[in-house]
């Protein structure tokens, strides 16, 4: 059976254009807030393969996204190569031991190892596709990860920043001990994504959430071409399971002409103008987005948002998306219009 957003990936014309939100499973849900109550803690949630494959169902089903992308973080990749990851209350994400030197590095396990660590993410896609098929309604699982660079930042800060600044002193001051990390971080990643498209996902997203922290002359030698190693190594051995990357902030990249590789949808943050993405990108790549998360709090600016999109997509090579995650005090209501509206407008009559 052919699914509407597997389609989309490819370039095939659909019905209407398929929708779905970054981070659409979570705190917005009083749903999702009620499971992970159950369960604990956002990490015990992560680690309950059965609990975490309701809560990816839950967008599906209250506020009608085209596909699911499966419940867990960038940040268990790095837990399991055996940084602490803890979540302090409302401060985000920590780990305990920052990587700052070639020996903290060297602690590290590394490769397929770590991949096969990440049971609990396995078994939660086993539960989703065995539900998704009993479905038969044909929405889509899309698995992910982090891209080397944001999981970088991460490890090297120990926390979130807004700076990067250890990240990017590193980046000028010690670039051999940046791309080792890196390195490191891409091997695993293979592995991972591999492990997740053979535990059932029908495609695969790469975040590169701080990619605007690095300056676009060097993006592509610390983020952008691991990215690439990555997706080439997916698509060369699963052409058919379609590889999104999604960098934040890159719009000048873009407009140099600097985006290549093999992979099948570009994800377009809010402050890149899709008339740009459209036309530097839109030949090769099928373009996934963009609308500014903050729209979501007025019904307006949304369906003027989703007008915009409509008129320069033409319902052709898109799939709506938010530019970045949807924030979590977004009222329900709000995000039902939103994809309500995304598949109103490009629904073709026939
Ligand atoms: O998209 C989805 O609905 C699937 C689940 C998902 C989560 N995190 C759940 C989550 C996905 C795809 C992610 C990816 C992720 N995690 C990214 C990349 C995407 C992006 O938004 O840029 C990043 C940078 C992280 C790291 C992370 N995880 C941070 C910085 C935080 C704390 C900030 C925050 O939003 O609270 C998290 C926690 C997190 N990950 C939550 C959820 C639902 C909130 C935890 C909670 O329930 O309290």
């Amino acid at each position: 059976m052919s699914k509407i957003f597997i389609d989309a990936c490819f370039g095939k014309e659909t019905p209407y254009t398929p929708v779905w939100m970054m981070r659409q499973a979570g705190r917005y849900l009083a749903e999702y807030m009620k499971v992970r109550a159950e369960a604990g803690s956002f990490l015990d949630l992560c680690h309950d393969p059965k609990r975490a494959a309701q809560v990816t169902l839950q967008p599906l089903d209250i506020v009608g996204v085209d596909a699911a992308i499966l419940f867990s973080d960038i940040l268990v990749v790095p837990d399991e190569m055996g940084m602490d990851l803890s979540f302090v209350g409302g401060e985000g994400p920590k780990f305990s031991d920052p990587i700052r030197t070639q020996a903290d590095l060297d602690r590290l396990i590394g490769g397929e190892e770590v991949a096969d660590k990440l049971t609990y993410v396995y078994e939660a896609i086993r539960i989703l596709r065995e539900q998704l098929d009993a479905r038969g309604d044909e929405k889509a699982l899309i698995g992910f990860t982090g891209a080397p660079w944001t999981l970088a930042t991460y490890m090297i800060e120990g926390e979130g920043s807004k700076t990067y600044a250890i990240s990017k002193k590193m980046l000028y001051a010690n670039p051999t001990l940046l791309h080792s990390i890196l390195a490191k971080v891409t091997e695993v990643v293979k592995y991972y994504l591999e492990k997740q498209i053979q535990a059932g996902v029908d495609a695969v997203q790469i975040f590169d959430s701080w990619a605007s922290a690095i300056e676009p002359s060097r993006y592509d030698e610390f983020s952008w071409k691991y990215m690439v190693e990555i997706a080439e190594y997916i698509k060369s051995k699963y052409p058919h399971i379609p590889v999104i990357l999604f960098p934040k902030g890159v719009t000048a990249f873009i407009e140099r002409g600097l985006v290549y590789g093999n992979f099948d949808v570009f994800g377009v943050d809010w402050g890149t103008p899709m008339a740009l993405a459209k036309a530097k990108l839109g030949e090769r790549y099928v373009l996934q987005g963009n609308m500014e998360p903050f729209r979501l709090y007025s019904v307006e600016a949304t369906t003027a948002c989703v007008e915009a999109l409509q008129n320069i997509m033409e319902g052709k090579r898109h799939i709506f998306n938010l530019g970045h995650g949807i924030l979590p005090d977004v009222p329900v209501e709000n995000a039902k219009h939103f994809v309500r509206e995304c598949q109103r407008v490009s629904k073709i009559d026939i």
